[in-house]
C-alpha cells in the first residue's frame, strides 16, 4: 500500500503515470462520462488549517469517482482537543477507505500514515504541498510547455518552493528559486533534490536575485509571503519581501511564451500584481481546476496500488 506524502517518495515514471491517468479522467469528466472508479469508497478529509480549493476539489473528486468525502475539521473532531494522531488514525482508518490530511508539521502527517490501514494523502503541510504540484504540472503539460521547461519560483522558501524542488528533481527540468535572504528553502530538502537531480538531469539553482531567476523562464510562479501559521510574522515579512512582486516588469524578463502560475489564494499588490493575475499569461484558474482532476488521478492510482498489494 502506498501513501502520497511527498513527491520525493515517487519516481518520475510514477508521477507521469498518475498525470496520464488524471488527464484521461479529466477528459471523461469533460464529456460527462463519470466512471465510478471508487464506488462506495469514503475519503476522510482532516483539516487543521483553512482551505477552499483542497476541500472542494477532494470532496467533489471523490463524489464523481463514486464515493463520498467526509469533511473533518480539527475544530470539530477530538484531534483538536488533544486526541493523539496515532489514535485518530487507528480509529478513522478502520472506517474509511482513504484519508487526506492538511496539517502543520510533516511529522504529524507521517505519524498518521504510520498507523493508518488505508492510503494517506498530503493536503498541505508546513513543509510540502505535493497535490498542488500535480495540478501545476498538469497545467504546464496542457500549455505545451513540458519541453525545455524553465520554471522560476520567486518568493518564500516555503512548502510550495519545496514541492517545486521535489518535482524538478524527479522530472528533470530547470528550476530557479529566488528568495529574500533569510527566507531560503530548507537545506535538507534542497540537498535531497540536488542528489536526485544528478540522476534526472534537473538543473536546480537557488539565489536572491528574482530578475536573474526569471530571465527567459517559461513558467513564472510565486506564493503568498505569509503562509498559514505565520500570521504573527506578517509585518516583518512584508518589509523583507520588498522587490519580490511578480508584476509586468518581472514578466517582461521571462520568455514571451511564459505562463504565470499561483497555487492561490493570492494577495494582489504583494507577491503578484493585479495586471499579472488578470493577464493572458495567467493560467491560475485552469491550474485551480486541475486540482480536481490531478487529485482524482492520485486517488484512483493509490486505490489501484492497494488492490495490487492485497
Ligand atoms: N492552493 C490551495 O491549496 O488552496 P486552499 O488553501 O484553498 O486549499
Ligand atoms: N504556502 C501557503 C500555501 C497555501 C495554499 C500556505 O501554506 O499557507
Amino acid at each position: 500500500m502506498r501513501h502520497f506524502l511527498t513527491l520525493a517518495d515517487y519516481t518520475k515514471d510514477e508521477i507521469l503515470e498518475i498525470l496520464e491517468l488524471a488527464a484521461k479522467i479529466k477528459n471523461e469528466t469533460k464529456n460527462k462520462n463519470f466512471k465510478e472508479y471508487m464506488p462506495k469508497q469514503t475519503l476522510g478529509m482532516i483539516f487543521e488549517k483553512s482551505s477552499t480549493r483542497t476541500r472542494v476539489s477532494f470532496e467533489t473528486g471523490i463524489y464523481q469517482l463514486g464515493g463520498i468525502g467526509l469533511f473533518l475539521s480539527s475544530n470539530d473532531i477530538q484531534l483538536g482537543r488533544g486526541e493523539p494522531m496515532s489514535d485518530t488514525s487507528r480509529v478513522i482508518s478502520r472506517m474509511v477507505d482513504m484519508v487526506m490530511i492538511r496539517t502543520f508539521e510533516q511529522s504529524k502527517l507521517e505519524e498518521f500514515a504510520k498507523y493508518s490501514k488505508v492510503p494517506v494523502i498530503n493536503g498541505l503541510t508546513n513543509e510540502y504541498h505535493p497535490v498542488q504540484l500535480m495540478a501545476d504540472y498538469m497545467t504546464i503539460q496542457e500549455a505545451g510547455l513540458e519541453k525545455d521547461l524553465v520554471v522560476a519560483y520567486v518568493g518564500d522558501g516555503n512548502n510550495m518552493a519545496h514541492s517545486w524542488l521535489n518535482m524538478a528533481a524527479k522530472l528533470g527540468f530547470e528550476l530557479r528559486i529566488s528568495t529574500p535572504k533569510g527566507y531560503e528553502v530548507d537545506e535538507n530538502i534542497l540537498n535531497k533534490a540536488l542528489e536526485d537531480a544528478k540522476q534526472s538531469g534537473a538543473k536546480i539553482s537557488v539565489g536572491n536575485d528574482p530578475k536573474e531567476a526569471v530571465k527567459n523562464a517559461t513558467v513564472v510562479t510565486t506564493d503568498t509571503w505569509v503562509s498559514m501559521g505565520q500570521e504573527d510574522e506578517k509585518e516583518q515579512r512584508l518589509k523583507d519581501f520588498d522587490g519580490y512582486i511578480v508584476d509586468n516588469n518581472m514578466m517582461k524578463i521571462a520568455s514571451p511564451k511564459a505562463i504565470f502560475l499561483h497555487c492561490l489564494p493570492a494577495y494582489r499588490g504583494y507577491e503578484v500584481s493585479e495586471e499579472v493575475m488578470e493577464s493572458e499569461q495567467s493560467l491560475i484558474f485552469q491550474e485551480a481546476e486541475n486540482r480536481l482532476h490531478a487529485q482524482k488521478g492520485v486517488m484512483v492510482w493509490l486505490d489501484r496500488q492497494r488492490n495490487i498489494a492485497l
